[in-house]
């Protein structure tokens, strides 16, 4: 039995006022997973919805946030793949709900969901790495796939999942247009490797987009946006063209027109990064932590709070910056 501090919500409610550093207890641990002293962690949309009780999965307080974290391996199971000491980035744990996240110090991180860290990498890096590309990865290798000299076009391409797959996308040879609404988030998608930016919040952007592809129209579009700007986007599928169904980051998932998929040839593919087999994920660690190694791709940093304003970075969530958002271990959690 280990002690440490840990962020704890022991009613719903607006974080800045229901989110606690507490004490905790953590035990050793079961087979499949891993305690791990965290370094840093990192948090998203889920983790902002399951403090106010908004995320059906976590049906009743208490709530232990924290989504992602990178550490040092401290404990193992017998049998673990995985060694004390190792650095090491992964997903932490859900029980009945999420329980026991990783904005504490130390957490349980899914053995089959964890990865070791490339030696360069940060440990902020490491910590909003898996759940991004998991997901860009699930989509753009696994589901359509993408291939060299397609033109990808990504919506929420400033978002955690979507600025992944920009990543991703460059590093697999494609051509990227990316989506998104505001000049600071357009700049962003650029400075991570998109070829074109085009902002929805300009009347008639599809065009942009079509202009951006010389009239051709994109391969593949990866959504994780939904709703009216997915719809709209659909107009620059060129025929034969894949749209992969990520997210409804706007409230609403894409309406599909049958009609629409049969006469235009295209076809739309579902996309969910927690439903492959163990060894589909071991897969994609080692072809993503190949990727980091050669410098193809890295975590597309956003927003970095000190553990002590975890609090206000739950918030951030609200309205966020463009990147990932991750909150590091102060010194004197070290
Ligand atoms: N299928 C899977 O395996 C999987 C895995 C992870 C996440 N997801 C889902 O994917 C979605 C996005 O997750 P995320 O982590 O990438 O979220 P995120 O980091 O919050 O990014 C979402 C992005 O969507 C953009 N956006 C929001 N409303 C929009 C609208 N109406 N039109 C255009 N863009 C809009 C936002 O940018 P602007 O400020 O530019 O609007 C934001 O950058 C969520 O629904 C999540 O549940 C699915």
């Amino acid at each position: 039995m280990i002690k440490g501090r840990a962020w704890r919500a022991d009613e719903f409610g607006d974080p800045m006022e229901v989110l606690q550093l507490c004490g905790d207890e953590w035990e050793n641990p079961d087979e499949g997973t891993l305690l791990v002293k965290v370094e840093a962690c990192g948090i998203g949309l889920p983790d902002l919805f399951m403090t106010q009780g908004r995320y059906p999965i976590v049906a009743s307080p208490p709530v232990h946030p924290g989504q992602e974290v990178s550490g040092r391996v401290i404990s193992v199971p017998p049998g673990s793949a995985f060694r004390v000491g190792e650095r090491v980035m992964g997903i932490t744990i859900y029980g009945s709900g999420w329980w026991r996240g990783g904005l504490a110090d130390y957490a349980f991180v899914q053995e089959r969901k964890c990865l070791r860290i490339p030696a360069e990498m940060s440990d902020e890096a490491a910590a909003g790495f898996v759940i991004g590309f998991r997901t860009a990865h699930a989509a753009l290798v696994e589901r359509v796939p993408v291939t060299a000299g397609e033109r990808v076009l990504i919506l929420g391409g400033a978002g955690s999942s979507g600025a992944a797959a920009i990543q991703l996308s460059k590093a697999l040879g494609a051509e990227v247009i990316a989506v998104a609404g505001s000049d600071e988030k357009l700049r962003f998608c650029e400075t991570i490797g998109a070829d074109h930016v085009v902002s929805y919040g300009e009347e008639g952007w599809p065009d942009a987009v079509a202009g951006a592809t010389r009239g051709r129209g994109v391969d593949v579009i990866f959504d994780p946006v939904g709703g009216a700007t997915a719809l709209a986007a659909l107009a620059t599928l060129a025929t034969r063209g894949r749209i992969a169904l990520v997210g409804f980051a706007s409230g609403e998932w894409l309406k599909l027109d049958a009609q629409d998929m049969v006469l235009r040839n295209y076809s739309a593919v579902g996309v969910f990064s927690g439903g492959f087999s163990a060894n589909e994920d071991a897969r994609a660690f080692a072809d993503l932590a190949e990727m980091v190694e050669r410098g193809a791709i890295n975590t597309p940093l956003g927003s970095v709070f000190e553990f002590d304003q975890t609090r206000e970075a739950i918030c951030s969530l609200s309205r966020p910056g463009p990147g990932k958002t991750v909150v590091r271990m102060s010194s004197e959690g070290k």
